[in-house]
């Protein structure tokens, strides 16, 4: 199978596993990721095939979007095998995959890391920051039972996995915890300018939301 033929499967597979996922991750976050990526790749280079064949399988094992309680990177590693995709393109597709998620930075920042993964972490983080990634926080919160917002707790500052993914906060707390976390772990030049538009963007969200909250404006 040709390149061009591996990419359009792959996005089939994306939609078809993806579907109406509810908590921000459908495909329609693929088709964002994958803009972004490519804008990306414009300015920075990289090889195009390794980043479009790592977005469209991103998340297709995500605990989040299987329902389990860990992620199942077989999903996408079997579809490859399936595609007969060559043995050191899989290599290069599964670390991204393995290591992009922002759960793993808990672990520490990965050293050696390839262009393409650098810039498929960026992109999928890109749509955690301005109007898509404040839509998506309140998509998940809901799915979650997450209050909106809740004044009578304060941010907290996670140490591990496991601490994030039980966060009592409410969802504008993951703003603190999370989105404005993100500017500065971008690994592109390209990423960091999107993301601080994006930033400034979600600041005055939130001040508007705490004035509304606060019966001000
Ligand atoms: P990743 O898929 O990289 O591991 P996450 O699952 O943490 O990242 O985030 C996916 C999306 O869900 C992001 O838009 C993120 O902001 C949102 N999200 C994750 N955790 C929460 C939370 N506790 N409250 C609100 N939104 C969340
Ligand atoms: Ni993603």
């Amino acid at each position: 199978m040709n390149k061009e033929e591996i990419l359009k499967n792959a996005e089939a597979f994306a939609k078809e596993v993806l579907g109406k996922e509810g908590t921000g991750h459908d495909f329609w976050h693929v088709y964002r990721v994958l803009s972004s990526a490519r804008k990306i790749q414009e300015a920075e280079g990289g090889d195009l095939f390794i980043i479009e064949l790592a977005v469209f399988l991103h998340d297709v094992g995500d605990w989040k979007v299987i329902g389990k309680d860990e992620d199942d990177y077989g999903i996408a590693e079997n579809f490859l095998r399936e595609q007969e995709v060559l043995e050191e393109d899989i290599k290069q597709v599964m670390f991204i995959i393995k290591n992009m998620s922002f759960s793993k930075t808990f672990e520490g920042k990965k050293k050696d890391v390839s262009l393409e993964f650098r810039i498929v972490q960026d992109a999928d983080r890109l749509d955690a920051l301005g109007a898509i990634g404040v839509a998506r926080a309140f998509a998940y919160g809901g799915k979650k039972g997450q209050l909106l917002y809740n004044p009578e707790v304060s941010a907290q500052d996670f140490s591990s996995v496991e601490e994030y993914r039980s966060g009592t906060g409410s969802t504008l707390h993951h703003f603190e915890e999370k989105l404005f976390l993100l500017k500065d772990l971008m690994n592109t030049k390209t990423a960091r300018a999107i993301a601080e538009k994006r930033e400034l963007f979600v600041k005055e969200y939130v001040a508007q939301f705490l004035a509304e909250w606060e019966g001000e404006l």
